[in-house]
C-alpha cells in the first residue's frame, strides 16, 4: 500500500436486471464499502466506483418477458439498486451505468484502438440462428441439455446444472429461448480477443507477480492458464448493447463482458475531470471487488484489453469473495431463496449495520458460507447488543449520571488502566494490518476484541460500587471507558458505519481519524487520548436492540413456504409429460423393428458417466449396443434381463464402439429413465407392434 499515492476501488457492476441480495452484499460491496472507508479514515487518496451493468442477454430476455424495453428494465432496477446501496451506507463516490452517453463513447473508443491497432482477430463462424425470430441467439437465448450432466435447461453459455461453461453449439436438443424453435446454424461475423497471445504474460503478471493475491483467486487463474487460454469472441448479434464502431457490422454490438469492465472507467470520467489520473497514474493502485464468478473476466480478461490498450493500469489486487449460501441452499433469484435488501429493509428498519455486521462476520472469504438467521440473531443479541452496546451504553450513562455528561480527569492510572487503553493502538493495528490484506472477517474481530476489552473493564472494575467509596479512581474508570469509547467509534466506521456515526455525535466530535488510534496518536502522552477530559458527551438511547425469537421464526417460515411452493411447482412440473409429437403415417411406424433381446454382457464405457456397453442376443444375432443409462442402472443390474430394442436403426459408432441398434427407455419429465421390458419372459427375437 505504502508504495502508492491513491487507489481506485471498484466494486462489480450489478446487472440492472433484478433486485440485490445478501450475497451480492457479502461478496462484493460490503467489503469494498469497508476497504474503501478504511482508507478514507488513514486520509488515503481514494475513489469507490460502481454502477449498473446494463447490457447484455438476461437484460433483453427479462424484458422480453415483461413485454417492456430493455430501457424501461434497466431503468427501474438501476433507481432500486441505486438507492439500496445508499440505504446501507455502501458510500459510493458514483453509481453510473453502461447505457450512459460516456460509457458508450468510452467503450466505443476502447474497442475501435484495439480494432485500429489489430489486436483483433477478425472470425466468421457457425452459429446457431433462430428462423422463426429471424436473428441469431447469443447465450441464454438458447437452451437444452447440457452434453457434461444432462441438466434440460442449461444455457448457450453455461449450464446452471454442474457449472460448466459452454458454448451454444455444444448444447444437446438446443431451442430459442424466443420462438421455442430448433435453431438452424449460419454464418456471421466477429471479432475476437486472442487470449492464447497474453498466455505468456499473464502466467509471468499473475503466477509470478501477484502470489500475495488470495489463493481462491490465484488458484482460479493458474487453472484457467494451464488448461490453455483460446480466442474469446468480443462481439455478438444483438440489437441492445453498445454498438461495434466499425463499417457493415450493423446488428452487431459489444459483448457485455467487453463493455461493463470499461464501465469502470467510464464511471471515474463521468466522476472527475482527473480520471485518468486514477487509470494512467502507475502510482494508483487499481482493487477490484467482485466475486467469484468474474474472477475470468477481472483476472484474466479486462487486464488482457488494458494490455492490448496500453495506456491503463492493471488491477493491483483482485480480492473475489466466494458465494453465501442461505440456510444451507444455494441463493437463487429464480427459486425466489434470498434475502432481499428491500425485504430486510422493510422488516428490519434501521437495522442496516446488523446485516453489514453480519454479513462481515460470515464473509464467504476463503470458502462458500452459509447465512442463517439464527446466527444473525445470536450476532446481534451477543455482540452487538451484550458487548459492544452494552459497553458503549455504561460508559456514556454513568458519564452523564457522575460527571452531567463531562469527561473526567484521570487520576493517576494504575496497570489495568494502562493495559486497557493499550488495547486501543494493538487493535488499531490488528485491523488494519487485516484490512490490508482484504481479510475482514479478522479485521472485524480484531475490532470488537476492544469493545470486548472495554465491556470487561467495566465489569471488572465496577465503577457503580466504587462511587460511594472512591471517587476518584472512578473518574479514571470512566476517563479509560470513553477513551475506549471514542477510540470504537473510529476502529468500527469501516464496519458499521450508520450506528458510528450516531456514536460520534453522542461524543461531540466527528473529526477522528484512523491513525489517531496507534501507539501516542493524537497526543504527546504516552496513552491516547482521544477526547480531552471537560467536553461533553450525552447519549440517546442504544445503538442496538434484541432481536426476540418470534421475529426471527417469522424470518425463518417465509423461507420454509418458499421452499414448499417451489417443491411443489417442480413437482407439478415433473407431473406434465411433453406435448404429443404430430402424427405420423402408420407405415412409418411399421417401418421401424422393434424386438425383444436379453442382455448378455454389460460393461460401463471407459471415461464416460453415462454409457453402458451391452452385448444382446435378438434372436437374430448377438450385437453390441451403446446405451445412455449408467446413471440409472448398473452393468450387474441388467445382465439377463429382457429389453426392448430398435433392431433396425443404421449403425452408429459411439465412443469409437459401433452401436447396433437402440434400447427402449422410458423418460419422464425430469430426466429418469426406466427400462422397458416385457411383463412376461417371451422368445428373443419377438416382434413387438
Ligand atoms: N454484471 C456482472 C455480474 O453481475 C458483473 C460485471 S462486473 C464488470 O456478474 F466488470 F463487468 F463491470
Ligand atoms: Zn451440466
Amino acid at each position: 500500500m505504502s508504495d502508492f499515492k491513491r487507489v481506485l476501488v471498484t466494486s462489480a457492476l450489478p446487472y440492472a436486471n433484478g433486485p440485490l441480495h445478501i450475497g451480492h452484499m457479502a461478496g462484493v460491496y460490503v467489503p469494498s464499502d469497508i476497504y474503501t472507508r478504511y482508507l478514507r479514515l488513514k486520509g488515503v487518496d481514494v475513489l469507490s466506483v460502481c454502477g449498473s451493468d446494463e447490457h447484455g442477454v438476461p437484460i433483453t430476455l427479462k424484458a422480453r418477458s415483461e413485454g417492456v424495453t430493455p430501457q424501461e428494465v434497466v431503468d427501474r432496477y438501476h433507481e432500486i439498486n441505486k438507492r439500496a446501496f445508499e440505504e446501507f451506507g455502501i458510500a459510493f463516490d458514483i453509481y453510473a451505468r453502461t447505457s450512459s452517453p460516456v460509457h458508450h463513447e468510452t467503450a466505443s473508443a476502447f474497442f475501435r484502438k484495439l480494432y485500429d491497432a489489430g489486436e483483433f482477430v477478425e472470425k466468421s463462424s457457425m452459429q446457431l440462428y433462430d428462423e422463426e425470430a429471424e436473428c441469431f441467439l447469443a447465450d441464454r437465448y438458447i437452451t437444452g441439455t447440457c452434453p457434461h450432466c444432462g441438466y434440460d435447461k442449461a444455457y448457450g453459455d453455461q449450464c446452471e446444472s454442474c457449472g460448466t461453461s459452454l458454448s451454444p453449439t455444444e448444447l444437446k436438443n438446443p431451442r430459442s429461448t424466443i420462438s421455442g424453435a430448433k435453431p438452424v446454424t449460419r454464418e456471421t461475423l466477429h471479432w475476437f480477443l486472442p487470449l492464447d497471445r497474453y498466455e505468456g504474460w499473464l502466467r509471468e503478471w499473475i503466477l509470478e507477480e501477484h502470489k500475495e493475491w488470495k489463493s481462491n483467486v490465484y488458484g482460479q487463474c493458474k487453472s484457467w492458464i494451464d488448461q490453455g487460454l483460446q480466442p474469446r469472441a468480443v462481439s455478438r448479434d444483438l440489437d441492445w448493447g453498445v454498438p461495434v464502431p466499425v463499417e457493415g457490422a450493423d446488428g452487431k454490438v459489444l459483448y457485455v463482458w467487453f463493455d461493463a469492465p470499461i464501465g469502470y472507467i467510464s464511471a471515474t470520467r463521468e466522476l472527475t475531470p482527473d480520471w485518468e489520473k486514477y487509470w494512467k497514474d502507475k502510482d494508483t493502485r487499481l482493487v477490484h471487488f467482485i466475486g467469484k464468478d468474474n474472477i475470468v473476466f477481472h483476472c484474466i480478461i479486462f487486464p488482457a484489453m488494458l494490455r492490448a490498450e496500453g495506456s491503463f493500469i492493471l488491477p493491483d489486487n483482485v480480492p473475489a469473495n466466494e458465494f453465501l449460501n442461505l440456510e444451507g441452499d444455494k441463493i437463487s433469484t429464480s427459486r425466489n431463496w434470498a434475502v432481499w435488501l428491500h425485504e430486510y429493509l422493510e422488516d428490519f428498519p434501521g437495522k442496516q449495520d446488523v446485516l453489514r455486521y453480519m454479513l462481515c462476520a460470515g464473509m464467504p472469504e476463503a470458502k462458500d458460507n452459509d447465512f442463517t438467521w439464527k446466527e444473525f440473531q445470536a450476532r446481534n443479541n451477543n455482540e452487538l447488543v451484550a458487548v459492544l452496546g452494552n459497553f458503549v451504553n455504561r460508559a456514556l450513562v454513568l458519564t452523564s449520571k457522575y460527571y452531567q455528561g463531562a469527561v473526567p480527569s484521570p487520576g493517576e492510572l494504575n496497570d489495568y488502566d494502562r493495559e486497557a487503553l493499550a488495547e486501543i493502538a494493538r487493535s488499531h493495528a490488528a485491523t488494519g494490518a487485516a484490512l490490508e490484506n482484504f481479510r475482514f472477517r479478522e479485521a472485524l474481530k480484531e475490532a470488537m476484541g476492544l469493545a470486548r476489552t472495554g465491556n470487561k473493564y467495566l465489569a471488572d472494575t465496577e465503577p457503580w460500587k466504587l462511587i460511594k467509596s472512591d471517587e476518584e479512581r472512578v473518574r479514571t474508570i470512566m476517563y479509560v471507558s470513553l477513551q475506549i469509547t471514542a477510540a470504537l467509534s473510529v476502529l468500527l466506521e469501516p464496519f458499521l458505519p450508520n450506528t458510528m456515526k450516531v456514536l460520534r455525535q453522542w461524543l461531540g466530535s466527528d473529526s477522528f481519524r484512523w491513525d489517531d488510534l496507534s501507539a501516542g496518536g493524537g497526543t504527546t502522552a504516552d496513552v491516547p487520548r482521544l477526547i480531552e477530559p471537560g467536553s461533553l458527551v450525552a447519549s440517546d438511547g442504544l445503538l442496538f436492540e434484541k432481536i426476540e425469537d418470534d421475529i426471527i421464526e417469522k424470518q425463518i417460515e417465509r423461507l420454509m413456504e418458499r421452499k414448499e411452493s417451489n417443491m411443489e411447482a417442480e413437482a407439478g412440473a415433473e407431473a406434465k409429460p411433453e406435448p404429443a409429437k404430430d402424427n405420423i403415417g402408420y407405415d412409418t411406424f411399421m417401418a421401424s423393428d422393434l424386438r425383444v433381446a436379453t442382455v448378455l454382457e454389460a460393461e460401463r464405457v471407459p471415461k464416460t458417466d453415462r454409457l453402458l456397453k451391452l452385448t444382446v442376443d435378438t434372436g437374430i444375432d448377438t450385437r453390441t449396443i451403446v446405451a445412455g443409462m449408467a446413471e440409472h442402472y448398473k452393468p450387474e443390474d441388467v445382465v439377463g434381463m429382457q429389453v426392448c430394442i430398435v433392431a433396425n436403426l443404421e449403425p452408429r459408432k459411439i465412443r469409437g464402439i459401433e452401436s447396433r441398434g437402440m434400447v427402449l427407455m422410458a423418460e419422464d419429465s425430469s430426466g429418469k429413465l426406466t427400462l422397458v421390458s416385457p411383463i412376461a419372459a417371451t422368445g428373443n427375437g419377438s416382434i413387438i407392434k
